[in-house]
């Protein structure tokens, strides 16, 4: 697998922009819960980070993708295909590490991880030699011939990262894969992935940890309440967050309060935080950020620091929530 990934690293790299999965005006209900509400999106090649807090949606989507939940409503196409009704294809397409245990723990991982991937329409000579190739790649030594039930966490998910590669797919689908791991082994997994990710592959990764994002992921989807609340590029993201700056002010309570409001009539103002008599606010503007020095005279107050406001992919993802009424 090393080798492998090594070997097509030189390679030409396809398009970005390919769309890979696509999913139109999704549907999926439990009972009366929502989990996913006319959900639109594409996923571009690359690795992906799906992004939401606890119960937003993330793993409704991947299952609802690989049709392993039913949607009531909406298209699905993975590489032009879909899942339900190409279930073979798609299937020997995708490679899939769910949430929670889904090891057999009376196996050994070599015998779990040939078992997936003849599973996935290998032979069984093929599936041995392979699944050496991915554990060793994942960094499971001769603990591989031990059986799975006692296994670290770790391990288990590394072994879950395996058994998901082993048939080599076109697009992975990693359901928190650091979930439970110590922080070195975190840092491990997310190099693995990025490892996977060199070799022009699909991941959708889905975690509630931005920085795992932010370390692996070329684009970002946020999901929330089933819905998308915002999606592209990390880059373009924030890129795209023109017009917005940072003001740092000290004055009278009155003149900050009634400066506050007044701004708020000219621009978004997306956070105000106070630190020892001295308020700094965050705002978007419509265009000319020059009005607040206008504002600031008037409300007789004292800018001390004022320019363009350096975002991180946190502050869009508050903003966002904000914005989506989280
Ligand atoms: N099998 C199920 N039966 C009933 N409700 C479900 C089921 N699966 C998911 N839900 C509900 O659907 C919503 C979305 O859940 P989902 O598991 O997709 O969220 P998630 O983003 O993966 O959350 P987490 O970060 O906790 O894994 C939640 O309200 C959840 O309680
Ligand atoms: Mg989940």
């Amino acid at each position: 697998m090393e080798s492998e990934v090594k070997a097509q690293e030189g390679e030409e790299k396809p398009s970005k922009s390919k769309i890979r999965i696509d999913t139109k005006d999704l549907v999926v209900r439990f009972g009366s819960i929502v989990a996913l509400n006319s959900f639109s999106v594409g996923v571009p090649e690359g690795i992906v980070g799906l992004l939401g807090p606890n119960g937003a949606g993330k793993s409704t989507f991947i299952k609802a993708v690989l049709g392993l939940v039913n949607a009531e409503k909406g298209t699905i196409s993975i590489d032009g295909l879909d899942p339900r009704k190409d279930i073979t294809a798609v299937r020997d397409m995708v490679g899939y590490l769910p949430e929670h245990d889904c090891l057999i723990t009376y196996l050994n991982a070599v015998e779990l991880v040939s078992y997936m991937g003849q599973i996935s329409g290998m032979s069984l000579k093929d599936a041995i030699q392979r699944t050496h190739e991915v554990l060793d790649f994942v960094g499971t030594g001769e603990e591989r011939y031990r059986l799975i039930s006692s296994y670290s966490t770790g391990m288990k998910q590394k072994v879950k990262l395996a058994q998901a590669i082993v048939h080599d797919p076109k697009i992975l689908f990693l359901d928190e894969p650091t979930n439970g791991m110590d922080p070195q082994g975190r840092e491990e997994m997310l190099e693995l992935i990025k490892k996977i990710g060199a070799s022009g592959k699909t991941i959708l990764v889905s975690t509630h940890i931005l920085q795992e994002v932010e370390k692996i992921g070329e684009h970002v989807i946020i999901i929330n309440d089933g819905a998308l609340i915002k999606e592209g590029s990390i880059k373009t993201l924030m890129i795209g967050e023109k017009n917005i700056f940072k003001i740092k002010i000290r004055g009278s309570q009155e003149g900050i309060l009634g400066f506050g409001k007044a701004l708020s009539e000219i621009a978004q103002v997306i956070s105000t935080e106070d630190e020892e008599g001295q308020q700094t606010m965050v705002f978007k503007t419509t265009g000319d950020e020059s009005k607040v020095f206008a504002l600031a005279s008037e409300k007789g107050i004292q800018i001390r620091d004022f320019g363009p406001a350096t975002r991180t992919l946190e502050d869009i993802f508050i903003e966002a929530f904000k914005k989506g009424g989280a």
